[in-house]
């Protein structure tokens, strides 16, 4: 019929500042014990931009970028998405700045707008995108979405777990990255975990304790209920079963607010299927976990000794299917919406593409406040594949030529944002050197508010 197949992302293209800051010199320059950013929190380098850069420009960059590397037109893209929670206007959207760049092609006929709620808006206008392929709206075109966000917490605990970056996706049908039918499952609530109600500022609300225990809440709720879907649509009713828990997955995506509790959050998903297992096949499927047999889930949120033994126990299979996705996260720290997406193009660059082929992965996405999904995508073996891998070749290389920059001058940037975020008319003072070549910017904001950009 008419239902398009195999709807899922054909292109990736990743975005990230040209400069960032060394986890180990900030610990010296926050005065705090050496090793809590590196190790207690598995941060090795955070990205950050100057006030050269903003949400708008990050975005110019990821569509600009994704259109040139995956050789398609303006005119070919039917719908275009912004997921991000970096608000510069509560009006104007970041879709309608975007439109700069279709002028030359002619084609306004462009669905889509933004989408926000903290890290979730970029997943959410993903599934926006599907629906619109996979509905009667659809006229057969591309669509793309753009994850992005500048990623920058006021000087305190959470400073270290900043970042910046954006993730452009083309999607549309025979993707060789296939997002799989009848296999989503999603869970929101109320809660004041990390919100943003400051419209002056671009710093967060936070309440970090808070934030860890509906993060991992969501994740348990998430997998519970992906994991009964998968056990309907495997057709199979008994406990085991292969299409079911976390050996059915090749590959886990997560949300990364910091690579130490997606460590943690893999631990957990062990700690699910435990807890789903039948009594008798526990001394065999998890030896030396017995004495954790009567714990209840929502009592373990921080609870060390589960926390020890699952982690303990989950390591080699957390640094197969969930480390390699961590690269970006490591090396650019938080991007908010982007930060999933970085996970799975992070994940995509860590095997040779004969690995890759056949494999399912999942990805859980989460945003405070808090809305979380979880679904999963299963990787098609053809010369499109070969593609997306071979675009994605340059990532590790981009990484290598950014520039270090100390703490001192990171944080002078900081004051800059912080003192100009909303002044009109302004002319944007950080150094034009520290951008990659191809990277629009911000020219000026004149005295309306406007904002005008250029490329380097
Ligand atoms: P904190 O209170 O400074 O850190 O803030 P801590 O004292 O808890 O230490 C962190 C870890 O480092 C601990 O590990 C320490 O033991 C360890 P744990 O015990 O928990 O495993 N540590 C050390 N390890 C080795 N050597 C040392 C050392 N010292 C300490 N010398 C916090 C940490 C994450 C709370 C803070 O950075 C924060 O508030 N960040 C922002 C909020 C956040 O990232 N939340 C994550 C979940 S919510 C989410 O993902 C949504 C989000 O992306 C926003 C959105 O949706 O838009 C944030």
């Amino acid at each position: 019929g008419m239902w398009p197949e195999d709807v899922g992302i054909l292109e990736l293209q990743l975005v990230v500042p040209g400069t960032y800051v060394d986890q180990t010199e900030l610990e010296k320059f926050h005065g705090v014990s050496a090793g809590k950013y590196t190790i207690g929190l598995g941060q090795d380098k955070m990205g950050f931009c100057s006030d050269r850069e903003d949400i708008n420009s990050l975005c110019l960059t990821a569509l600009s970028q994704l259109v040139e590397k995956s050789g398609i037109s303006y005119s070919d893209i039917g719908r275009l998405e912004v997921g991000t929670e970096t608000i510069l206007d509560k009006s104007k959207s970041v879709k309608s700045v975007l439109m700069q760049l279709f002028e030359e092609s002619g084609n306004h006929d462009v669905e889509g707008l933004d989408t926000t709620n903290a890290c979730y808006g970029g997943t959410s206008a993903l599934m926006n995108a599907l629906s619109w392929v996979e509905s009667s709206a659809w006229d057969g075109r591309l669509a793309v979405v753009i994850a992005g966000d500048i990623a920058i917490y006021a000087e305190g605990a959470a400073r270290p777990t900043g970042g910046a970056g954006a993730v452009a996706m083309l999607i549309g049908p025979n993707a060789p990255l296939v997002i799989e039918r009848g296999l989503r499952s999603t869970y929101m609530a109320h809660a004041y975990d990390f919100y943003k109600p400051n419209l002056d500022s671009e710093y967060p609300v936070v309440d970090g304790k808070l934030s860890i225990e509906c993060y991992l809440k969501a994740l348990d709720k998430c997998y519970q209920s992906y994991c009964q879907k998968a056990r309907k649509l495997s057709g199979l009713t008994g406990e085991s079963n292969d299409a079911v828990g976390i050996n059915s997955f090749d590959g886990i995506v997560f949300h990364s607010p910091f690579c130490k509790l997606v460590e943690k959050s893999f631990a957990r998903l062990v700690l699910n299927d435990f807890l789903s297992t039948p009594q008798e096949l526990i001394p065999q499927l998890y030896p030396g976990l017995d004495l954790f047999k009567g714990v209840k889930l929502e009592d373990t949120y921080f609870n060390r000794e589960v926390e020890k033994g699952f982690m303990a126990f989950s390591k080699e299979l957390f640094n197969r299917k969930t480390k390699p996705s961590l690269l970006l996260s490591n090396q650019v720290g938080n991007m908010y919406t982007a930060s999933l997406y970085g996970g799975l193009v992070s994940y995509l660059c860590s095997k040779p593409i004969q690995e890759l082929v056949g494999q399912r992965v999942g990805l859980f996405s989460y945003g405070s406040g808090l809305a979380s999904s979880m679904y999963s995508i299963k990787i098609i073996e053809g010369p499109k594949l070969t593609k997306l891998l071979s675009n994605l070749k340059s990532v590790i290389p981009l990484l290598n030529s950014r520039k270090k920059i100390d703490p001192t001058e990171f944080s002078k940037t900081m004051e800059i944002r912080e003192v100009n975020h909303s002044k009109a008319p302004y002319k944007p003072v950080g150094s034009l050197s520290w951008l990659f070549p191809g990277t629009w910017y911000l020219n000026q904001v004149d005295e309306n508010h406007r904002r005008t950009y250029q490329k380097i």
